[in-house]
């Protein structure tokens, strides 16, 4: 068999596969309680459902608060921000202030993002995000190389109305009306507005 790569297709360097290529990623912003009782925010793009069941997970490295909180609270949040928060949403990743940076120093931008209180875990969730999840830590699965993937269940879904797909209403309008944002990684995003129906294969299996 002629297994030279079609011509055009290289061979990437080392694992840098994902720096070197852009892929699209979704960007959410999980909340968290801190030790001293104030909440964190951090984003994330490696975060995706899990399952049709109530799974979901996200990437996350044992150094960030965001892990450690997850594991001592047993809990967190997950808000989608609107395009329109982009920033506020990268300002949510500035560095802890403190003598060594760690967990346990504070990230002040936080507490200047809106947030209202979630209703059944302890967190917080960012106002004029468009979905909204409550989260129960479900298991943390360690050694993915340098990170981890915490697996929470969700206890309960909010959503904000203009984001709600309807029957009498065109998906495409919908989408319009509340623009998602996206993590074209690394390092660029895009804000969704046009969409195309999926051309899904006649009598698919679902
Ligand atoms: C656009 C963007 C995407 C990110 N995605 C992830 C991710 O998927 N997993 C992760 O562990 N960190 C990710 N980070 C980095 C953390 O969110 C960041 O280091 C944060 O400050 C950690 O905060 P914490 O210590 O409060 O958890 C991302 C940062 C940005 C700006």
């Amino acid at each position: 068999m002629d297994k030279r790569l079609p011509e055009g297709v290289q061979t990437l360097p080392g694992v840098a596969i994902w720096e070197t290529v852009f892929s699209v990623a979704p960007l959410v912003l999980v909340g968290t309680r801190e030790q001293d009782g104030a909440y964190d925010l951090a984003p994330k793009h490696l975060a995706f459902p899990m399952s049709w069941e109530g799974h979901f997970g996200f990437v996350c490295t044992p150094r960030h608060g965001t892990y450690q909180n997850c594991q001592r609270e047993g809990v967190f949040t997950v808000s989608y921000p609107r395009a329109s928060q982009v920033v506020i949403t990268s300002l949510t990743a500035s560095p802890r202030c403190g003598i060594d940076s760690g967990a346990e120093t504070a990230k002040p931008i936080v507490a200047a993002v809106p947030t209202f209180p979630a209703q059944r875990v302890d967190g917080e969730l960012v106002r004029d995000a468009y979905l909204f999840l409550e989260c129960e830590v479900d298991r943390i699965i360690d050694g993915f190389g340098d990170n981890s993937l915490i697996c929470g269940r969700i206890v309960v879904a909010h959503a904000a109305e203009r984001a709600i797909r309807h029957e009498d209403v065109d998906d495409q309008d919908v989408i319009a009306g509340a623009p998602l944002l996206v993590y074209v990684s690394p390092g660029r995003y895009a804000r969704i507005e046009t969409t195309n129906s999926f051309p899904f294969p006649k009598d698919m299996a679902h």
